[in-house]
């Protein structure tokens, strides 16, 4: 069964705050995801691979460790996953960038696939799959799912806001995978809208409403 990690550091639980404010701008917005999603990235790499390396420094050789294998590869999905892949790249910046395109039927709630790009070795990558909400859980079980397709075994699951309704799928239809979020909200409301949650991430972090 995968795990859930909830963060509760403050400095993530403040921007949280003004993220979910109705008064935030397009461009306050935009920052705030974009630095949340770094301050995160921090504890979904803890388990990162390191490998011994010896630098030379300029008083003498220092024991020192730097991360082994292939790096990781980030899967925002479109629209909204798009806003957190500059601050996750800010400290990750040789990282791969694949991207998956789905939308959410306004009747069915079903995520429709209308693109989907990964790097060729990412079966061989950890795939970490960036996406501001989980709510249904819809999206990300069907971008998780393409990825497997592909090969990718080691996959992670980062979300802004949750509903408890979007974290029971996944780990009911991706048990192997962990799920990484700054807040798990109440539930949903009957448009499957996070509540209180933020509103729509996609339309707040473009301007397009
Ligand atoms: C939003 C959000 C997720 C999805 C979550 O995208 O960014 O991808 O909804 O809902 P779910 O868990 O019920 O599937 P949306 O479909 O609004 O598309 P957009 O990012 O292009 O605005
Ligand atoms: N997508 C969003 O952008 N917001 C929600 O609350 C649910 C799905």
């Amino acid at each position: 069964m995968g795990q859930v990690h909830a963060f509760d550091h403050p400095l993530i639980q403040h921007k949280i705050a003004m993220l979910r404010d109705k008064n935030t701008n397009t461009k306050d917005f935009r920052e705030l995801v974009s630095e949340i999603a770094m301050l995160m990235c921090y504890e979904v790499t803890r388990n990162l691979e390191l490998e011994d390396v010896d630098v030379e420094t300029p008083v003498g050789i220092a024991h020192a460790k730097m991360l082994a294998g292939k790096n990781l590869c980030f899967v925002p999905v479109l629209r909204a996953g798009l806003g957190m892949v500059d601050g996750v790249l800010s400290l990750i910046p040789m990282a791969k960038v694949g991207h998956i395109g789905l939308y959410r039927d306004p009747d069915t709630l079903q995520p429709v696939e209308y693109y989907c790009k990964l790097p060729f070795d990412v079966a061989q990558r950890e795939v970490v799959v960036l996406d501001p909400m989980l709510a249904t859980g819809g999206s990300a079980s069907a971008a998780i799912s393409f990825i497997k397709q592909r090969g990718a075994k080691a996959i992670k699951l980062m979300n802004l806001i949750a509903a408890p309704e979007g974290v029971e799928k996944i780990l009911r239809d991706h048990p192997d995978v962990d799920i990484y979020c700054a807040a798990i909200d109440q539930g949903l409301n009957a448009h499957a809208y996070i509540v209180p949650g933020l509103g729509d991430a996609g339309d707040r972090l473009f301007g397009t409403k």
